[in-house]
């Protein structure tokens, strides 16, 4: 991930500070539950964290749904045709685009992302794996609308989001990202989309509370990143990473649980956390059929073509941008 330097799009205060990062953690430990937006997990130590998480047994998604990507190439070049501009929401590190790319005859690759040096370098890796491919890297905020390049704003584009990431927002957040993907892509496009599915609640947790403790150590590095960058006094050594299922909610949440009644300063401000309260850090949420088909609707996304691993772990969504359409 990038370093730090020379990034134009984090606004940091004299002491080196993202300003956005302090807002967010102080008005998130203030609340009565307090949260923390998942977004802030992922420093260089939580980014290299997650691709260990990526490795680990118990969580599958990665490779399920790689598995999809490289076994039904065929069906992909069926239903999404050649000569699209392939436009990925958060360029991937992964073996993914790869696939992707290998089975569809795409006119160009235009990777989105916030960190331009991660952008940068996995943008070489494709044109180097891709020699004919135009590769045209867009540093942005993929949560607002992009101004595409102009070498690929006459041709049709294909949206790609896997990684079932669209689960780790609200469906407030998500059906704003759907609507402004859509307002970016424009009419005539598509969009492929990963989504988790719901399944046994004892895989779900297995997945995100892994033996090795990988997962916990994710979730435990975001307080050593406020103790780091925040100056912050967190006693790291007495939270406890929870992952539990939220039936209601259709989500895994995490949780860092206090095991003993605690007092701590970040940025200067005090808070306090009575033995057994908790700072929720992330939630990824898991569909159904249905409830991926109606988030979808609710974007402006009309599915058309779904598949899942040989396990039914996982789900890859192929949807065209709605048409507008007179009532009912
Ligand atoms: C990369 C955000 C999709 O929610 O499964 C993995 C993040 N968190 N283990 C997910 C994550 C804990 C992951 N996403």
């Amino acid at each position: 991930m990038a370093s730090g330097e020379g990034i134009a799009l984090v606004d940091r205060d004299e002491q080196g500070v993202d300003r956005a990062f302090r807002a967010d953690v102080l008005e998130g430990l203030r609340q009565p539950q307090k949260a923390i937006p998942a977004r802030w997990l992922y420093d260089d130590a939580g980014s290299q964290l997650f691709e260990d998480i990526t490795q680990v047994e118990e969580y599958y998604p990665t490779r399920a749904e790689t598995e999809i990507l490289r076994t039904r190439g065929g069906e992909f070049a069926d239903a999404i045709g050649p000569g699209r501009a392939v436009v990925e929401f958060g360029s991937g590190s992964s073996v993914k685009t790869p696939l992707l790319l290998e089975a569809i005859e795409p006119a160009a690759y235009v990777p989105l992302d916030i960190a331009g040096d991660f952008l940068r370098a996995a943008a070489e890796d494709l044109s180097a794996k891709f020699p004919g491919l135009p590769v045209h890297p867009v540093e942005a905020d993929f949560m607002r609308e992009v101004a595409l390049p102009d070498a690929a704003a006459a041709t049709p584009k294909l949206g790609f989001f896997p990684g079932s990431t669209i689960g780790n927002m609200v469906p407030r957040t998500a059906v704003d990202l759907l609507r402004t993907m859509r307002a970016t892509l424009g009419a005539g496009s598509m969009l492929l989309i990963g989504m988790d599915l719901i399944k046994d609640p004892a895989v779900l947790e297995a997945a995100y509370d892994d033996a090795a403790g990988v997962t916990a150590e994710f979730n435990l590095n975001l307080a050593r990143r406020i103790n780091r960058e925040l100056g912050g006094t967190i006693p790291v050594d007495k939270l406890r990473h929870i992952a539990r299922w939220n039936d209601d909610f259709a989500r895994i949440e995490m949780h860092l649980e206090a095991q003993t009644d605690m007092r701590f300063e970040v940025a200067g401000e005090s808070f306090a956390l009575a033995k057994g309260e908790t700072i929720h850090t992330e939630n990824s949420h898991k569909f159904s059929r249905r409830s991926s088909n109606a988030l979808l609707l609710a974007g402006e996304w009309t599915p058309v073509k779904r598949w899942k691993d040989a396990e039914g772990r996982f789900s890859l969504i192929l949807a065209e941008a709605t048409i507008a359409r007179s009532a009912p």
